[in-house]
């Protein structure tokens, strides 16, 4: 594969069709996943009314869901269901403040003018209400396309190109205001702020200062520079914002003849980078020159959007990973508890709990709730008979329990942290099909992640068929969903189930690749991976998969936005995206009524997109302002 091929990859991979051949295919037919059907919807999930719930499914008559269906689309553009507007809040390029250049189309913007403009690739957002008419918009720029960013460089970069590129990255905290005609960014606003590769971080919690994390440029460990792969997110009830390091490994590599420890090849550490080439002019991203520095990323990091002058900490206590999203919750006995999905094939799902409490009177005292803690893996076991559904675990990743000592390589319990993963494969942890957003109900305690595909499944050995994982070579993914014991947050146990296997019905029929009884024709997608719910109880579920339309994926069009009932466990399709983009981050105003959305690299690897300015335009990933007609609530 090429560098880019090996960038694109690890970002939003190109799942492969299964050789049918090879395919194998759980004894579990379609029709049997149907009538154990159960494994549809909350009710015949939780109690004993399965029947109704699934007719609901299978009628449409979902009382969450109000809006008409949009079909699926290949064209270059946005659509939304009649009776909805959608506009454009602001692309990669622009200017947050004056005095700074406006987009350069077709290439030639500089680092400077970069890091005062909106970063590239946006991805999760949170919105933040600071009063009646002002609010904060905290946006995630995970990454760029550098054929799109540097369509005169072609390979041949320089290190204003990569500063350029360093500057595109992080996070953007964005003033908004709601004018006569909706939400707009206000230049120069009070709260305006870019966080890149290259703004200094704090390191919090058990593993500051170890000496895996200390460098040359900073002895003591304590103070990283920059975010960088800025997936998703998560907010707190404090008013911070969480963002999450995912693919760092991406940055690193080296020209020098080195041997890669372990520990570094587990998270993808290797000589030859992922094309970014950082390590060729910045010889922090050398991993010969600074073999500690990739310790410092892949971490989630608080950040305080009321406070351009604050420093983002990185919040070690939540271990280290390619983190998706954080999504945080208040148990009912107060504790914090943060679900983390770590994206990659065979990885794990974890779960941090404070060893604090929440203090919804003093919101001062919650900030540092994040460095205190413990953090879980999740253990999966598989249902009775092959059901697809079952029981499972919360296995606690401390120091001296569950075979996490000196004697198995973890000498303290920073080291665990630092080294999560290893220390998730030593105490048996399920391997997932790259779990991605995570996101709890925000009425009842249920918990939902997508599980976006895995082209290893079944045929890596340390990743068998089985669980919530049931299909081979799975390239539609599919969304687990667990209740948590006593309806405790902080239990030990839960109770899982799918709450929807994506499929392609059409081409496939029968099986647990036609998807399960909430897929048909006109719902189908692949890749689930942005989810979250609003203020009613709508599950909101963005893709990032295959957009050929061809094959598996036909009749499944350009990636896209649906809407479910978590309930009856329907599913509708709510939005489409322009041509080779993903769909992802979601955020709703506090009235519910105006919807922010993530369209993310369209026209990447060149297939010809111009969105969102049309014409022969360089393509821009924006974020979308959706809203209805007559002013109604998203989505009913
Ligand atoms: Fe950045 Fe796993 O998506
Ligand atoms: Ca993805
Ligand atoms: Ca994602």
């Amino acid at each position: 594969m090429s560098q880019f091929e090996r960038k694109d990859e690890q970002n939003h991979p190109r799942t492969q069709v299964p050789e049918f051949t090879q395919m194998v295919e759980q004894s579990l037919s379609r029709r049997r996943f149907l009538g154990g059907a159960a494994a549809l919807g909350a009710v015949a999930f939780f109690s004993a009314s399965p029947v109704s719930r699934a007719i609901a499914a299978a009628t449409g008559n979902s009382p969450l869901l109000g809006f008409k269906a949009v079909p699926a689309s290949t064209a270059d553009t946005i659509v939304v269901p009649e009776g909805y507007q959608v506009e454009r809040l602001i692309s990669w390029g622009d200017p947050l403040f004056s005095g700074v250049a406006e987009f350069k189309d077709k290439g030639g913007n500089t680092a400077a003018d970069q890091a005062k403009q909106f970063g590239d690739n946006n991805d999760g957002m949170s919105f933040f209400p600071v009063d009646d008419n002002t609010a904060i918009l905290a946006i995630n720029n995970e990454y760029c396309n550098y054929e799109i960013m540097f369509p005169h460089q072609g390979k041949n970069m320089s290190a204003e190109d990569v500063k350029c590129a360093q500057a595109a990255h992080g996070v953007s905290v964005l003033t908004i205001k709601k004018q006569a005609d909706g939400w707009r960014v206000e230049k120069d606003g009070k709260y305006n702020r870019r966080i890149d590769a290259n703004t200094p971080m704090a390191i919090s919690g058990p593993a500051k200062g170890h000496p895996l994390l200390q460098t040359a440029a900073d002895p003591k460990g304590e103070l990283a520079l920059g975010t960088i792969n800025n997936c998703a997110n998560g907010m707190t009830p404090w008013g911070t914002y969480l963002t999450c390091e995912e693919n760092v490994n991406k940055y690193f590599g080296t020209r020098e003849q080195i041997e890669i420890s372990p520990a570094l090849a587990r998270y993808g550490m290797a000589a030859e980078d992922a094309g970014f080439l950082w390590n060729r002019f910045d010889p922090r991203f050398d991993l010969a020159k600074n073999p500690n520095e990739p310790n410092r990323f892949g971490w989630v990091v608080e950040i305080d959007p009321k406070d351009p002058t604050s420093t983002p900490i990185k919040r070690t206590a939540l271990g280290r990973f390619k983190h998706e999203n954080a999504e945080l919750v208040i148990d009912k006995d107060g504790h914090v508890v943060v679900y983390l999905g770590d994206d990659e094939r065979g990885e794990h799902l974890y779960r941090f709990v404070s060893k604090g409490k929440y203090n919804p009177n003093d919101q001062a005292a919650n900030r540092e709730l994040l460095d205190e803690g413990t953090l879980y893996v999740a253990k999966f076991h598989a249902g009775q008979d092959g059901e697809l559904k079952g029981k499972g675990e919360w296995i606690e990743l401390s120091h001296g329990k569950n075979g996490l000592t000196k004697e198995n390589g973890f000498a303290s319990q920073a080291e665990i942290l630092i080294h999560a993963r290893l220390a998730a494969t030593q105490v048996g942890a399920t391997t997932m099909d790259r779990p991605e957003w995570v996101a709890a109900h925000p009425h009842e305690p249920v918990v939902f992640c997508t599980l976006t595909n895995n082209k290893n499944r079944g045929v890596k050995d340390n990743q068998p068929v089985g669980g919530p994982n049931p299909r081979a070579e799975n390239h539609y993914g599919q969304i687990v969903r667990w209740r948590p014991t006593g309806g405790s947050h902080t239990a030990a146990g839960f109770d899982w189930d799918l709450f929807v296997l994506a499929g392609n019905p059409t081409v496939h029929g029968e099986g647990l690749y036609a998807g399960s009884a909430n897929i048909n024709a006109d719902n189908m997608f692949n890749s689930p991976d942005g989810i979250g719910f609003d203020q009613g109880g709508r599950l909101w579920i963005q893709t990032d998969g295959k957009y050929s339309n061809e094959g598996d994926f036909a009749g499944q069009g350009n990636n896209q936005m649906l809407c479910a009932d978590p309930d009856s466990g329907e599913i509708r399709r709510f939005l489409t995206g322009p041509i080779a983009c993903e769909i992802t981050g979601l955020a709703f105003s506090p009235d519910q009524k105006t919807l922010f959305v993530g369209v993310q690299h369209p026209g990447e690897d060149l297939v010809g997109s111009h969105f969102p300015m049309g014409g022969d335009s360089t393509p821009r990933s924006s974020v979308m302002i959706i809203t209805r007609e007559d002013g109604g609530i998203i989505g009913a």
